[in-house]
């Protein structure tokens, strides 16, 4: 369970453990609170780096733990943000805590958003998934034990780092879940369930559905599934809605490559080959509450990749919903033939953008590796935003090149494009260039964020399974759209 957040203006007196912001040269901000020992913290090899943590115990029992925030001429909120999940992690079994590491963000942070990066570095930290743990009597509980966090510092931060991470974590929980139990029907089952709570529109189509609308790309893949797919749509429409953003995620419930069969070990993370059809409908829940301007439509593209005697077979031809035909040669790039339909779908309410996400290609984590998601777009404008939105975030993300000559590489002898290119050649890229062909010439950008959506180790705000990567890149862009509009 997330702990309770309180805004305050002093540590409360019940305090059991108190939080505060040690720089790199040891020195306290005004406003931490309490003092430390630097000679001990020394001694103990304390740093000073962002999230490094020593507990110390006061003269009255309670503990005081001193969280590295770096330089003080380089803090910024990804430093804040590891400072919480540092603190999260060093509490053992205290219930109330208490954190003044907004006191290190004077001068360089907002206050506000200093607030809302603790927020979220203590709520994402102390993230853990133990749906399927059996509780046995007098075990401990493999969740934290902290009820409430008194946050020392301004005020509007702390609901803004709440919601936020609420959607990451509802994005964490839906790509943990097995995948027998987060299939397309469950995930549409969450997908109306968050709607009708945030006040979305949602409409779900089913197999007949999805035959009658073409969406061939999604039911080619889904062919050798005893799960049924699903198209799940979620329509966030505000009175004086400024503009209108389209976003488009991948939703592979299980991913075991179809009859281009993976090798188990290629398959162990594949319940997250979901992840991001998750952010997408996650984030969507959260912009009633942040108060979004624009309209946004969002598409989740769901299906397993399953191999059977009722599977696609090598060398099938497909024909997506905009009327392209598709030869595969391997069954296991299914995101982009379920993507193919997603985003020509998309694209046919003219958005001003589409976004789409997508655990798309290995290619991903050989050029970037799983702190930096693959941005590809056919548009500058709207790089720089989601660039620059991705950045603030503390999701970063680069960009690489739709490259036209390699647009050949996907040209088939006997469809209109074939679904892979050249072997270890550029196959994130060629992904992108797949996709390109879809979005019907809107102005559209691609995040493959195929190593940064799971991870295998907890790190700063990043824990063990589905990380829900994307999910504040998207509400930090999406904030911003109005400001942005035009430019
Ligand atoms: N879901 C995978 C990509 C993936 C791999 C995500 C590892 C996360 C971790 C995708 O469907 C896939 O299998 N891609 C293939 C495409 C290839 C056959 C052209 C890949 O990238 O190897
Ligand atoms: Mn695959
Ligand atoms: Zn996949």
């Amino acid at each position: 369970m997330t702990p309770t957040f309180i805004s305050a203006e002093a540590v409360p007196s019940d305090t059991e453990v108190l939080g505060v912001p040690v720089f790199a040269d040891l020195n306290l901000p005004a406003g931490a609170g309490a003092t430390v020992n630097r000679r001990f913290l020394s001694a103990m090899g304390f740093e000073g780096r962002p999230g490094q943590t020593e507990r110390l115990q006061a003269e009255d029992g309670s503990i005081v733990v001193a969280v590295g925030v770096g330089p003080a001429d380089e803090l910024d909120t990804d430093a804040l943000r590891r400072a919480g999940a540092g603190f999260v992690r060093s509490v053992g079994r205290a219930r109330r805590a208490a954190v003044t590491l907004p006191a290190a963000a004077r001068g360089r942070v907002a206050a506000g958003r200093a607030v809302q990066a603790v927020v979220e570095g203590i709520a994402l930290g102390g993230y853990r998934f133990t749906a399927h743990k059996a509780q046995k009597a007098g075990q401990k509980t493999a969740s934290p034990s902290l009820d409430s966090v008194a946050v020392i510092g301004a005020d509007h931060g702390v609901r803004r780092g709440q919601l936020v991470a609420a959607a990451v974590l509802r994005a964490r929980d839906w790509v943990n879940e097995p995948p027998r139990s987060m299939t397309p029907r469950h995930l549409a089952l969450r997908a109306e369930a968050l709607a009708s709570q945030t006040g979305l529109d949602v409409d779900v189509w089913d197999e007949d559905r999805l035959a009658s609308e073409r969406m061939g790309g999604l039911l080619g893949v889904a062919a050798g599934a005893a799960e049924p797919p699903r198209l799940i749509r979620l329509v966030y429409d505000p009175p004086a809605a400024r503009g209108e953003v389209a976003l488009v995620g991948k939703g592979i419930t299980f991913d075991s490559g179809g009859l281009s069969l993976k090798t188990s070990d290629g398959m162990r993370t594949m319940k997250g080959d979901m992840g991001g059809a998750a952010a997408v409908l996650s984030a969507m829940g959260a912009l009633t509450a942040l108060g979004v301007r624009v309209r946004v439509f969002g598409y989740a593209c769901c299906t397993e990749n399953m191999p059977s005697g009722t599977a696609i077979h090598v060398g099938d031809v497909l024909t997506a919903r905009n009327g392209t035909t598709i030869e595969v040669l391997n069954t296991d790039a299914e995101g982009r033939l379920v993507l193919a339909d997603g985003l020509s779908l998309a694209a046919e309410s003219r958005p001003d953008a589409i976004i789409d996400l997508a655990t798309l290609t290995g290619g991903q984590r050989v050029a970037l590796g799983s702190q930096v998601a693959a941005l590809m777009a056919n548009d500058d404008k709207l790089a720089g935003r989601v660039l620059a939105a991705a950045g603030r975030a503390g999701e970063p993300a680069w960009r690489l090149p739709l490259w036209p000559a390699y647009r050949p590489h996907l040209d088939s002898e006997v469809a209109d494009l074939k679904n892979i290119g050249q072997p270890n050649n550029a196959s994130t890229i060629i992904a992108g260039l797949f996709l390109q062909e879809f979005v019907g010439g809107r102005p559209w950008a691609h995040l493959d964020i195929a190593s940064p959506s799971w991870s295998d180790t907890d790190d700063g705000w990043v824990t063990k399974g589905g990380t829900g990567w994307g999910v504040r890149t998207l509400l930090e862009m999406l904030k911003e759209w109005e400001a942005l509009r035009g430019r």
